[in-house]
This record gives structure tokens, C-alpha cells and sequence, in this order.
């Protein structure tokens, strides 16, 4: 399409087309800095690599919210705030139960998070203080419901959460049924550290989308799930652990990628519209799979197909077409070595990306402006009706 030929009665100025609003901006934010070219991904202004070697999840959503690093009792109170939100009404509880066996995770999710301003006194109060608050619940309860939804799926029973234990490790125990290990604690944590926040994506957007009509959290919260759900983004790690079920063993790796590229497939878990180069987030969960590898014959297995198609795919396309490992390549393997069934890796995506769509709806309401940007209309005009 001629996108530069503009109509006199269109319009007096010449249109530039962002299709996808690739490369567009539309507002500023001092939350995460992703550097595209030179593969570095910043939150607040620490390097995701010091925040994964350092840090925690729940240090990080304090620092999304907030701007800063928490001192030790800023975080002893987000930690106790984040516990005290975790129990579920029981009608939601019951909502879970009730169309599990239905329904998708991720339809069953959103379903949740919608249904959970119905049980929030502050549900419509849109105040700073109240949107806290509400970020705090929204952080705790979609962890719970996630772990639900997991139990449901397997016909066991909703595990009420244990508040001995930390964020991450009391989903695995709402999940699983017994204490996780210090091990596990640890990479499952790193896991939701490093997808807590990755700027405007399409999630992102799509939660100030709806913030920016001044409607409220859960609502803009219920519009970030839906959009995460696709297969062009979140959905996507799902995806690229089915493909490394389909090979089967690494020696089948080559003939199958061969075939998927020659039948113009995407392999999931490769590209990125803004990393035209490693995902910084592929290279640490890269090196998790070197910790994990020898725990069993299964993720071995995974691990091994993993290495040979990143090794198939950067001489192919990562150099010359800039489409490299993104953060949802290798995290299969890793949640399968953590049980985490596969319809939950898209769930347990929200359960840490949450942090970064709440972070951004209240610095955007800051400033808030309607968020609504043009199409090009290139229709007829003028029909007449038939008569
Ligand atoms: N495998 C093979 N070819 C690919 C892939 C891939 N994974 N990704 C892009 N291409 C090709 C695409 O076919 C196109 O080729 P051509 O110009 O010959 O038609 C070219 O690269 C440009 O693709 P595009 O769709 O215009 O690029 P984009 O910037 O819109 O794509 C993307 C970004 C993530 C949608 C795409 O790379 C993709 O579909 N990847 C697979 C899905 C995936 O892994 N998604 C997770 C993204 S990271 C996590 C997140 O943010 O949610």
C-alpha cells in the first residue's frame, strides 16, 4: 500500500504508517531501559544481570514500584504486606474450581483477577495510596490463583498458603503440596525476577491502554492477561517446549528446524521486535540449564535439543537476520525441572510480570493522558445507501 499519497479531504499532512507501532513512542518512563542493539535490559537503572545475581523478586517488584532499592525494614514490611494478601476469598477459590476444567489457565486467570475487585473494598478508590495497595494484592493473589489453578488442573486440592515461607517459595508449596528447596526456591525466584518487567510490550501497553480511560487496576490487569496470553508473546515458551517434546532427541534437531525454516515457520522462543541480538534474559536462564542439566534423564534431554537448535539458529538467522534466543527458549526445560506443568508456564509469566504492568500504570497515572492513536483510513466515502 502507497501509505505517502494522502487525500486532500483526508488530511493536509503526509502519513507515516508505524505498522505494529514498531519504533514508535508514546510516553516516558524511568521503569526498565531495553537496549535493543547492544542486548542489555535494565530496571530502574540496574543491569538485569547484578539484579539476578543479587537480588530477589520481591526486592524487585519494591524497586518497580517504588524507583528505589528498599532498606531492610521497607522490605521486612512489602514482604509481610505481600503475605497478609495471599489467602483467596473463597468464592474465587470456587470460581477456579468451577471452570477449570473448561477452561485454559490463562482464560481461567484472567477470569480470577477480573473477579477479585468484587472482593476489594478499595476497589474503585483510585488513589495513589489505594493503587499501592492494590499492586501489592494483585502480586500476592495472582500467585495463589496460579498455584490453584495448577491444583485444580490435577484433581488435587486448593493448598491454603503457608506464611513461613517467601513469595516464591510458597507458590511452589501452593503448587506442589510440600516445601520446595533451597534450589528450587532459588531459580524459580530468578525466573520471576528476570520476566518482572520488560517495558512497553504488548502486555505493558495494553494495561495503560485501558489505565489511561481512568478506569481502574483490575481492569487494566485483566487486559495485560489477555493480551500476554497470545503466542506471539507470552505464550511462547509453552510453545518452544511442545516443539522440544515434537524432536524428540538432538539428533532430530537439525532435520526438524531444517524443515520448519524451508516451510517458513517461526521457531518459538526466537526474535524479538526490540533485541536484534541475545536476549540478555536467555543468557542467565542459558546458564541455569548448565545447573540444572544432570537432575534428570527428561530435562537432560531438553536441555541437550535446547543447545543444539540455539547453535542451528544463531548461524542461520542470528547474525544475518538479528533473530536470536528471547527470554522464552530455555525456560521450559527450566520449569519442567521445577514441575511446573506446561499450561502453567503462561500463568506463572503474569504472576511475575504483574510487578512491571502495575509499576507502570502508576507511574502513567502520574501523568495520564488517553491513550488513542490514529488509524489510517483507507475505506470508500460517500456510498450511497441501496435503496
Ligand atoms: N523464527 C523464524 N523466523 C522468524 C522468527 C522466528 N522465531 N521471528 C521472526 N522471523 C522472521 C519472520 O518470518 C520475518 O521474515 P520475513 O521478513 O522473511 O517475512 C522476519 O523474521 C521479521 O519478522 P517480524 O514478524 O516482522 O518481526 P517482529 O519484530 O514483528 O517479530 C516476534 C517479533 C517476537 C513476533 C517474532 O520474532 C516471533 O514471532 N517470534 C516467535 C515467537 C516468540 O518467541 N515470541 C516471544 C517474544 S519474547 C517474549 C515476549 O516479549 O513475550
Amino acid at each position: 500500500m502507497e501509505i505517502n499519497k494522502v487525500t486532500k479531504e483526508q488530511s493536509d499532512f503526509s502519513v507515516k504508517i508505524n505498522y505494529g507501532l514498531e519504533g514508535a513512542y508514546f510516553t516516558e518512563s524511568k521503569i526498565c531501559k531495553v537496549d535493543g542493539v547492544n542486548g542489555k535490559l535494565y530496571y530502574r537503572g540496574y543491569s538485569i544481570e547484578e539484579l539476578a545475581s543479587h537480588s530477589n523478586f520481591e526486592e524487585v517488584s519494591f524497586l518497580l514500584l517504588n524507583g528505589k532499592l528498599p532498606r531492610k525494614d521497607e522490605l521486612e514490611e512489602f514482604s509481610a504486606n505481600l503475605k497478609k494478601e495471599r489467602e483467596l476469598p473463597k468464592e474465587i477459590v470456587h470460581i477456579i474450581k468451577n471452570i477449570t476444567k473448561k477452561e485454559d489457565p490463562m482464560h481461567i486467570l484472567r477470569t480470577a483477577v477480573s473477579a477479585l475487585s468484587a472482593y476489594d473494598p478499595e476497589a474503585d478508590v483510585n488513589t495513589k495510596e489505594a493503587n499501592m495497595r492494590k499492586s501489592i494484592r494483585l502480586i500476592s493473589k495472582m500467585a495463589s490463583i496460579t498455584a490453584a489453578i495448577g491444583r485444580f488442573k490435577t484433581e488435587k486440592e486448593y493448598i491454603a498458603p503457608d506464611n513461613s515461607l517467601g513469595h516464591s517459595a510458597n507458590f511452589l508449596y501452593m503448587l506442589h503440596g510440600n516445601k520446595p528447596s533451597e534450589k528450587e526456591i532459588k531459580i524459580f525466584d530468578r525466573m520471576l525476577l528476570l520476566h518482572a518487567e520488560h517495558s512497553s510490550n504488548a502486555s505493558t501497553f495494553s494495561v495503560l491502554v485501558t489505565g489511561s480511560t481512568l478506569s481502574d487496576i483490575y481492569s487494566a490487569i485483566t487486559s495485560g492477561i489477555g493480551t500476554l496470553k497470545g503466542p506471539l508473546h507470552g505464550e511462547a515458551d509453552e510453545n518452544a517446549l511442545r516443539m522440544l517434546y515434537e524432536i524428540k532427541s538432538p539428533d532430530n534437531a537439525e532435520r526438524y528446524i531444517n524443515d520448519a525454516l524451508s516451510g517458513k515457520q517461526r521457531i518459538m522462543g526466537f526474535g524479538h521486535r526490540v533485541y536484534k541480538t541475545y536476549d540478555p534474559r536467555a543468557r542467565v536462564i542459558r546458564e541455569t540449564l548448565e545447573e540444572i542439566k544432570s537432575s534428570s534423564p527428561e530435562v537432560k534431554n531438553l536441555v541437550d535439543i535446547s543447545f543444539k537448535i540455539e547453535t542451528m539458529m544463531i548461524e542461520k538467522l542470528g547474525r544475518s537476520h538479528g533473530i536470536w534466543p528471547n527470554v522464552d527458549f530455555f525456560s521450559g526445560p527450566v520449569y519442567t525441572y521445577l514441575g511446573v506443568p506446561i499450561e502453567l508456564f503462561t500463568p506463572v509469566f503474569a504472576v511475575s510480570r504483574v510487578s512491571g504492568w502495575c509499576s507502570h500504570l502508576l507511574e502513567y497515572w502520574e501523568n495520564n493522558r488517553l491513550i488513542r492513536p490514529l488509524d489510517y483510513y483507507t475505506g470508500e466515502l460517500d456510498l450511497k445507501y441501496p435503496k
